[in-house]
């Protein structure tokens, strides 16, 4: 114990000042105060690239990227990442550069990428000139139950990061998010992550002026409001949960979900760290053993 206390006294003000160093260093970009380096170094790291993905423009994905996927560059193991939706309909890609790969691998090199993309023309486009070296691609609609069952084979494997970049079609969206869901979130590790961008998107009823409705489960199956369940399920998790085991909610968290992170038009859902025996595999947010 003595010696606990000593250790601790000896390094509380070197952690004081890295902090203090940190905050420093972080407030030297005007106008920002990143919550912590990974977010920073994303940020930077992606704005420099060209084209510059809308993730550090038109959005401010950093936040998640840098805080649940950026740390990946650290891991033991090659991570595997999959992102639905190449770009093919961006202003910037495919003919300048594909974004979205561009990102990943010069974020995390080591990484195994794939791309998922309805647009198989754009895909060998790409191929053909080039920018899709080192990356594996899947074709199709990610809205087809068939379609990501092939993805899910082809794969093979467990992933570390799922990215659900994809339709954005009038009329499709809730469902295209919400089947892709169901049909990949298995495949994500323990410990991985699932992000979904653009959630916004499936309450669009006009954009641009234009009377269009992306909304395609007649309010049953709004990946919003799902995610709102979840998380209720989540925090009222012992008191609640133990009783009801998710009945009187309309979408059941699934059972494996130990977090859900959101943040401006996004969502993160955090896979259970780890199956240990004494862990309580039956109620979502439990990972370790001994926490109850
Ligand atoms: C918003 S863009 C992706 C942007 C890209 N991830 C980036 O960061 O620059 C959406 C992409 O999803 C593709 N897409 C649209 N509908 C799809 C569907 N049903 N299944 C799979 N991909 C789809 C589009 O062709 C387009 O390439």
């Amino acid at each position: 114990m003595k010696l606990f206390i000593s250790l601790a006294l000896t390094l509380a003000p070197r952690a004081t000042a890295r902090l203090a160093r940190y905050a420093r260093n972080s407030t030297s970009h005007p106008g920002r105060c990143d919550r912590n380096v990974f977010e920073r170094e994303f940020y930077l790291l992606a704005k420099g690239l060209e084209p510059t993905s809308d993730k550090v423009t038109a959005h401010s994905y950093e936040t998640m990227y840098g805080t649940f996927v950026y740390p990946l560059k650290f891991a033991a193991h090659t991570p595997r990442i999959l992102e639905i939706g190449l770009g093919c309909n961006m202003d910037y890609g495919p003919g300048a550069s594909v974004v979205p790969p561009q990102i990943w691998r010069q974020l995390l090199p080591y990484a195994e990428l794939w791309e998922a993309e309805y647009d198989a023309a754009c895909v060998e486009k790409a191929r053909a000139k080039g920018q899709l070296e080192g990356i594996k691609t899947v074709t199709g609609d990610q809205g087809d139950f068939a379609v990501l069952k092939r993805w899910a084979e082809e794969i093979g494997g467990e992933l570390d990061v799922i990215i659900d970049d994809g339709g954005h079609r009038c009329g499709h969206k809730n469902s295209q998010i919400g089947h892709s869901f169901d049909v990949l979130w298995p495949l994500v590790r323990n410990g991985g992550v699932y992000v979904i961008e653009d959630l916004q998107v499936g309450r669009f009823k006009s954009y641009g002026g234009e009377k269009i409705n992306y909304e395609d489960t007649k309010g049953r199956g709004v990946m919003a409001d799902k995610i709102k369940d979840w998380i209720e399920q989540l925090v009222t998790i012992p008191r609640v949960f133990k009783h009801t085991k998710g009945r009187g909610f309309e979408h059941k968290i699934p059972d494996d979900v130990s977090f859900v992170y959101c943040q401006l038009e996004a969502c993160v859902i955090g896979k259970r760290n780890r199956h240990v025996e004494g862990s309580r595999p039956g109620l979502p947010g439990h990972d370790f053993p001994g926490r109850r």
